[in-house]
């Protein structure tokens, strides 16, 4: 179908073969090809300075104003929505910190620390949307495959709107913070004997035998959410934009919504001109790097390893929509070692701002870029911490007590007899 007349003021449509469908249509894909849904909107009928005085005025001071970093920016994720499912979300902090400048080597480094979230991670901005997005489609339940975080914030939201979540997380491959949420929030939790990958495949097909709304990243209603780490950092930023985002990439959501987020803001004249999108894959699990370096040539499948289990994924879901986010932005597409993740975020927790290990790969990856010149020194960086320190408390405390080889910035902890003599022992040797 298509709009050929008055369009509404936002409708879907299939990226591949241009398929049109209704705001509240409830199929994850295009039920002609089966290709990604895309969702667009009609800008209002406002200045530019009239809708920035909007989203200035909705920035949550005044008691009436919604306080969520999401949904103050209503006109561009979605219009028509009421009954909002909200914790709320947003509202995170853009940091600087002496420290990780100085051992990035980028003096105008921000960080967009999007673990300051309800549950910790940046997929709250999503969830907000998508579980609001479940209510108005009639869903009876919300489901999701998951490296940990998605289903940590898919548990927390369908809690709040009251509905039952089935999350799909492959066995011993989650972080523990993560799995915890799951389970404290209530979601009936599946944990698959494959990987990431399978868990995907898996709840897309039993999302339709079941009948329960999918809300992975191939939902394009979680990734108008996602788009306002962009809106707000821009906003942040006086609208000002930055030279450089740099961003973790896994199944490659965040990707697609920052591409998608720039060009509609450059669009609707909020700024006038586009940023440049690092996407920052592990090493190990960096089938999107592999297609980049080949000019987008075909999509990659790898069988991904990383201490950065939230990323480690093999076959992303929003391949085709990421593609068109580095090309429409000029964007670069890079990997780091699991050693350079780990040191990362060895710094950034130092500096006593602490991120999970997949987030560290942006200041890892911001780095790689500047020291190979891709990035220069005086650009001005933001780099998105996507998770809390706190969600994989075991990296940390094995980073901190691992003896061969000792990594440089361990801090052991050391046992002691309950003495004051041991105590006087240790601190003045
Ligand atoms: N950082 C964190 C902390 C994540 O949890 C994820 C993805 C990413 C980065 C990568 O973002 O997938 O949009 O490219 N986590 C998903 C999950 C896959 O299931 O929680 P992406």
């Amino acid at each position: 179908m298509r709009f050929e007349t008055e369009r509404p003021t936002s409708w879907q449509a299939c990226l591949t073969c241009g398929n049109e469908l209704t705001e509240t249509d409830p199929h994850s894909r295009c039920p002609v090809c089966g290709g990604l849904l895309e969702i667009h909107h009609r800008p209002p009928d406002l200045t530019r300075d009239e809708l920035i005085g909007r989203f200035t005025e909705r920035r949550g001071r005044e008691p009436t104003a919604p306080p969520s970093g999401v949904w103050r920016f209503r006109e561009i994720v979605l219009p028509g929505a009421r009954q909002i499912v909200s914790h709320p979300e947003g509202n995170t902090p853009l940091l600087a910190s002496a420290a990780v400048r100085r051992w990035a080597g980028a003096p105008d480094l921000w960080l967009k620390h999007e673990g300051h979230n309800p549950t910790g991670s940046f997929k709250d901005r999503g969830r907000t949307v998508g579980v609001t997005q479940a209510r108005r489609v009639r869903a009876r339940a919300v489901a999701c495959a998951s490296t940990g975080n998605t289903a940590a914030a898919l548990a927390a939201y369908a809690a709040l709107a009251g509905l039952p979540a089935l999350v799909l997380v492959p066995k011993g491959q989650v972080a523990l913070g993560k799995l915890a949420q799951a389970l404290a929030y209530g979601a009936r939790t599946l944990l698959v004997r494959g990987n990431f990958d399978d868990c995907l495949e898996l709840a897309d097909q039993a999302s339709e035998r079941l009948g329960v709304y999918l809300l992975n990243s191939v939902n394009p209603f979680r990734l108008e959410g996602q788009k306002t780490i962009v809106l707000e950092l821009l906003q942040q930023l006086g609208w000002e934009p930055p030279d450089w985002i740099v961003v973790p990439a896994g199944n490659l959501g965040n990707t697609a919504a920052f591409g998608k987020a720039l060009v509609e803001a450059r669009a609707w004249g909020l700024i006038d001109r586009v940023p440049r999108l690092a996407a920052v894959q592990a090493e190990g699990a960096a089938p999107f790097a592999q297609s980049f370096r080949e000019g987008f040539a075909q999509r990659r499948r790898v069988e991904p390893h990383t201490v950065a289990t939230a990323i480690k994924i093999g076959n992303p879901a929003s391949y085709e929509r990421a593609v068109h986010a580095i090309r429409d932005t000029n964007g670069v597409v890079t990997t780091v070692s699991d050693d350079e993740i780990l040191e990362a975020k060895a710094v950034v927790d130092g500096a006593g701002i602490g991120c999970e290990p997949a987030s560290a790969a942006a200041p890892a990856g911001a780095r790689r870029l500047i020291r190979e010149n891709v990035i220069r020194p005086r650009d001005r960086v933001v780099a998105v911490l996507t998770g809390h320190v706190l969600k994989d408390p075991e990296t940390v405390t094995r980073y901190h007590q691992e003896l061969e080889p000792r990594p440089a910035r361990a801090n052991r902890p050391i046992e002691i007899a309950a003495r004051l003599a041991e105590v006087e022992r240790v601190m003045g040797s």
